[in-house]
């Protein structure tokens, strides 16, 4: 895994902006799974302004975003399908039907999942997967004790995940307790992985991620197994690192070929 640690949370999205950006030049057509949260939106605001700046062409790319709650409507504002809308797609020049999500409101829930899977697996798989954590260490919705082995599925989240993003409704109670997730070896299969994490909240689980044992308790560990894997942070979100000064001297020794 490669930890590349950044002064600021600006510096880190911009970091993970620029790797992005460098995947979709390199490979007009890349296939790039996307990400919710708080933390991706200022990655997704830099996408947008390089495309407003004639700097970056999105008409090949195709993206899977990695999860949908069960039951909100498309348009529902907290659907991850118009948060989306509302953060990139709206801003770039994608087109509608290059664009996947899982559906929360399938009829048939595991043949839905097998068909994305399908999916991803007919456009020749994932390039580059963006992706945040959750505090108690879920990549996507894959809450503690998933099967690290896991494929698209639905999942009943965690109270403690309802309650962090019970930020983003009226009410605790509107936080949908299910969702449709790819799966923790779905996200294993893209060619390429890019996590950002900031702030301290994020500590604890990046810190176990990193560097400790790889466990079903902790699932974004398994990316320990992942043979292209960068991990953008934040100082107070790398402050619970023991190797952090290590990580720092990798990356300011970097040969000069290797960098973004
Ligand atoms: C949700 C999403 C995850 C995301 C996590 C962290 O659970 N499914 O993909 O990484 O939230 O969100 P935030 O970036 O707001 O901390």
């Amino acid at each position: 895994m490669e930890i590349i640690i950044k002064a600021s949370v600006a510096e880190a999205q911009d970091e993970a902006a620029r790797i992005m950006a460098a995947q979709i030049r390199t490979k007009p057509a890349s296939v790039l799974g996307l990400a919710t949260g708080s933390t991706p939106i200022g990655v997704y605001q830099l996408l947008a302004e390089f495309h407003r700046a004639g700097r970056l062409d999105f008409s090949k790319v195709i993206t899977f975003n990695l999860d949908e709650y069960v039951v909100l409507t498309p348009n529902h504002p907290q659907a991850y399908r118009e948060f989306m809308r509302q953060h990139l797609f709206s801003k770039v020049n994608i087109a509608a039907d290059r664009i996947h999500f899982p559906d929360g409101l399938a009829a048939d829930v595991p043949a839905h999942c097998e068909d994305y899977e399908a999916a991803i697996r007919r456009v020749g798989g994932i390039d580059l997967q963006l992706l945040g954590i959750g505090s108690d260490g879920h990549i996507g919705f894959n809450e503690p004790s998933s099967s690290l082995a896991s494929r698209t599925r639905i999942k009943t989240l965690t109270p403690r995940t309802v309650k962090d993003n019970a930020r983003f409704f009226p009410h605790a109670n509107e936080v949908p307790r299910h969702v449709i997730t790819m799966g923790v070896g779905t996200i294993m299969d893209a060619h390429a992985c890019l996590m950002l994490a900031t702030g301290e909240s994020k500590a604890e689980a990046v810190a176990g991620m990193v560097e400790g044992p790889i466990t079903a308790d902790l699932p974004a560990s398994i990316l320990q197994m992942h043979p292209r894997c960068k991990l953008v942070l934040d100082e107070p979100a790398a402050a619970k690192l023991r190797r952090a000064e290590y990580y720092r001297w990798i990356y300011e020794n970097k040969p000069i070929w290797q960098r973004v």
